[in-house]
């Protein structure tokens, strides 16, 4: 109702209504190198534009005589309540989108704006608990890279527990960066600039092992951080993982109903659907295609998922494949770097307004109404 009553009254919106028009301003407005580590993924990206066009497969079906003009999309969560069942997906480095560099701080304020609960990423320009403390009210998650210094990681998720976080989403899939052309091809590769070491460069255990202060010693910081990046974890490290935190533990990048299974008997709180974006591996499947296999494993656990979502409907048809809550990624960094933290409120509200409005018109009033029998397969 809003952008028709201001189109009436002439008023134009200022930023992008379509993801198309969103994503070619914020190529134009963003340094060439930044562009390509943002927009950029695996390989020719074949697996990052399948996760666009795997929603185009799926076609909701509108009921009639429902009289949906009341929704109430909102769901519990690890102990908290979400307005809407959307989330801020982690985006490291993230700073390199911002005017200022402080995407961090951005993000978070649009997450205490909107009630979008954010999932704040271990590579970050601004310290965890600055982030958390810009988030209000609304519930903050903190992803964790897990180092190979156990030490550290016990740090890095202690540190996240005083700042209120409400959750430690532990990314599975990126211990090792994929083949990612476009970031090969720049040579000021932005993760190796020390940008987004502040989680690690204010951690006293990540200190004790350097020479000297980060600040003064930014090579040797910068190295260290290189060394310990890289975890592949095993299962054997689960235990250990539920163990380092009270918080509900959530794990990212499950994308196997077998995975799943294990990881819910290893006693996690949440699973985690996602290719990266199709940032890490070229050739794989649209994480869409494995959310209903993820979520019938997973067996009544949360299931968050993320990766292609461009508009109202793909988050609409996420929940109907049973996603618990669903992750919005690129399309709010694009935001953020055309109009900060109003840029990405914007985006969100257009997001929700979409999927809202998709429920009015199709007939679903609450997430439980929001089945698989909302959905059929597009004939091709
Ligand atoms: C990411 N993603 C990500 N994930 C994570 O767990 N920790 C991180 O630090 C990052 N960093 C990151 C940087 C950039 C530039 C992007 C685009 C993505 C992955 C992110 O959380 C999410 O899975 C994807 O963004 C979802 O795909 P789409 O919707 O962006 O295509």
């Amino acid at each position: 109702n809003e952008i028709y009553l201001r189109g009436l009254g002439g008023v134009q919106p200022t930023l992008p209504m379509s993801f198309a028009e969103l994503e070619a301003k914020a190529q134009s407005a963003l340094p060439p190198s930044v562009w390509s580590y943002v927009a950029g993924g695996a390989g020719d990206e074949r697996t990052q534009r399948a996760n666009v066009t795997a929603f185009d497969q799926w076609g909701l079906v509108p009921r009639m005589f429902v009289g949906a003009a009341e929704r109430d999309l909102s769901v519990e969560l690890f102990g908290t309540t979400w307005p809407a069942p959307v989330f801020l997906a982690p985006i490291g480095v993230i700073g390199l989108c911002a005017q200022d560099g402080h995407g961090d701080l951005a993000t978070a304020r649009a997450a205490a704006r909107t009630g979008v609960p954010m999932v704040a990423s271990t590579l970050s320009v601004d310290p965890l608990d600055q982030v958390a403390a810009e988030m209000g009210d609304t519930p903050g998650f903190f992803q964790l890279y897990t180092p190979t210094d156990r030490d550290l990681a016990a740090s890095l998720v202690k540190r996240a527990e005083q700042a209120g976080y409400k959750g430690i989403v532990v990314t599975l899939d990126t211990w090792i960066t994929g083949w990612r052309p476009r970031d090969l091809g720049v040579s000021n590769f932005p993760q190796l600039r020390g940008h987004c070491l502040a989680n690690y460069f204010t951690d006293p255990v990540f200190r004790a092992g350097l020479p000297g202060p980060p600040e003064e010693h930014l090579q040797a910081a910068v190295l260290r951080w290189a060394q310990l990046f890289g975890n592949p974890l095993t299962w054997a490290d689960l235990p250990w993982l539920r163990e380092l935190t009270t918080l509900p533990l959530i794990v990212k990048g499950i994308c196997h109903p077998d995975d799943a299974r294990r990881a819910k008997d290893g006693g996690v709180d949440g699973l985690y659907c996602s290719n990266h974006g199709g940032r890490q591996a070229n050739g794989g499947l649209p994480a869409l295609d494995m959310l209903a296999e993820v979520v019938d494993a997973a067996d009544g656990l949360p299931v968050l998922f993320d990766s292609g979502v461009r508009g109202g409907d793909h988050i609409v048809k996420a929940l109907a494949l049973g996603a618990t809550a669903v992750g919005v990624g690129r399309p709010y960094a694009y935001g953020l770097a055309l109009g900060g933290a109003d840029g990405i409120v914007h985006v969100l509200r257009a997001l929700l307004a979409e999927a809202d409005l998709i429920m009015a018109v199709d007939g679903y009033r609450d997430l439980g109404e929001l089945t698989r029998d909302a959905l059929r397969r597009v004939a091709v």
